[in-house]
């Protein structure tokens, strides 16, 4: 994706040191743009539990790259003992996003089979698929998407296509394209005339922090809007369709996303607005049922409810919302059930959010 005219992916090797990976630190954005090197698995661990690098595509590249750099490091004797502390140090990092432990575990799969001489290529091969990978399914997921905003753009005569989303589930939270937005930039790209709402997304302001700065640097319209402000759109008819990511989406429909996602989902019923996910087959959770119950939900740092991050004077800064006593809890994600989803937009087209859905595009996933 565009950052200033230049092409960029969120996360790749360095050009000319094969023992260092290079991100995008994505704390800074949209004020400062800082290129981050990694070396060791304590640094990509710290990278994705503090938020250098962030969103479910992303986090799974981050980890297979931190396999790799756990290749890197590891002795002739005792390779395998090595990654596997290193895989349990990057599963333990975020909870929600399955994309992590999916990658960890296609990496630990291929090292143990590897010949010893050839583990740290095959390991370096296996990171660089799975971040080739993303993007690409991230590119497909536009090119399946776009058809939805296509008809309602037909439906309205050319009208802008009012788009909200939640979050960010943009290039930033992927390798490239992202998959929520993907399909935004195929129709801004095709001529389609689109606008989104941008949820802000308290408390650590993805929405308007990322999805704005991203949708603004690929010259697409878009307004941030309160996290609050959704229902009232949709009441007055100004949301033709909510897209949303997800960190963890079970092959029943059930769809874990930021917090607050379900609460549009629930307007969005209320409001016959369709709202569809966008996701690769990465973010399927093909184990479990019932999402409501059984997708982990990640608790963060009580200070990002209780402060705000922002520019003031050139610098950024944090600053104390809440009195300063006062307890906050801070809980990441929602699920919301499929019911109230009307579909999963995923590389290999668009399906309803329910078990024969998926399994009618995933048919290998079917058990027995
Ligand atoms: O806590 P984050 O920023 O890693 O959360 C991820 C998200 O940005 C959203 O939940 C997103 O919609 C799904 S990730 C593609």
């Amino acid at each position: 994706m565009n950052v200033n005219g230049a092409h960029f992916r969120t996360i790749w090797l360095h050009p000319d040191d094969t023992a260092v990976i290079q991100i995008i630190d994505q704390r800074h954005l949209p004020h400062q743009f800082i290129i981050e090197n990694l070396t060791t698995v304590a640094e990509m661990a710290r990278a994705i539990r503090d938020m250098h690098v962030r969103g479910a595509g992303l986090i799974g590249a981050a980890a297979g790259f931190g396999m790799y750099l756990a290749a890197l490091a590891a002795p002739r004797d005792g390779f395998l003992a090595h990654t596997l502390t290193a895989a349990q140090e990057l599963k333990a990092t975020r909870p929600t996003a399955v994309n992590l432990a999916w990658a960890v575990a296609r990496q630990l799969k291929v090292l143990d089979g590897a010949p010893p001489e050839q583990r740290i290529q095959t390991a370096l091969n296996t990171a660089q698929a799975i971040a080739d990978e993303d993007a690409d399914f991230c590119r497909r997921i536009g090119e399946h998407g776009v058809s939805l905003l296509a008809d309602i753009s037909r439906r309205k005569n050319g009208e802008p296509v009012n788009i909200l989303t939640h979050c960010n589930a943009g290039w930033l939270a992927f390798v490239d394209h992202g998959s929520a937005t993907a399909p935004i930039y195929v129709a801004h790209d095709q001529g389609i005339a689109v606008h989104v709402w941008v949820d802000e997304t308290r408390p650590r302001n993805q929405g308007a922090r990322l999805t704005a700065w991203e949708l603004g640097q690929h010259g697409v319209p878009h307004t941030v809007i309160a996290d609050n402000a959704g229902g009232h759109l949709m009441q007055r008819g100004l949301v033709d369709i909510v897209l949303t990511g997800t960190d963890r989406t079970t092959y029943t429909g059930d769809v874990g996303n930021k917090i607050g996602t379900y609460l549009k989902a629930l307007a969005a019923h209320d409001n016959d607005v369709p709202f569809y996910t966008a996701l690769p087959s990465s973010s399927f959770d093909w184990q479990i049922e019932d999402g409501v119950r059984q997708i982990p939900v990640e608790q963060r740092d009580a200070a990002e409810v209780r402060m705000i991050q922002g520019l003031h004077d050139g610098e950024i800064k944090q600053v104390l919302l809440t009195p300063p006593d006062s307890p906050a809890v801070n809980y990441a994600f929602d699920v919301t059930p499929s019911r109230l989803v009307t579909g999963l937009i995923t590389e290999r087209g668009i399906c309803p959010a329910s078990a024969e859905g998926v399994l009618g595009l995933f048919p290998e996933k079917r058990k027995g």
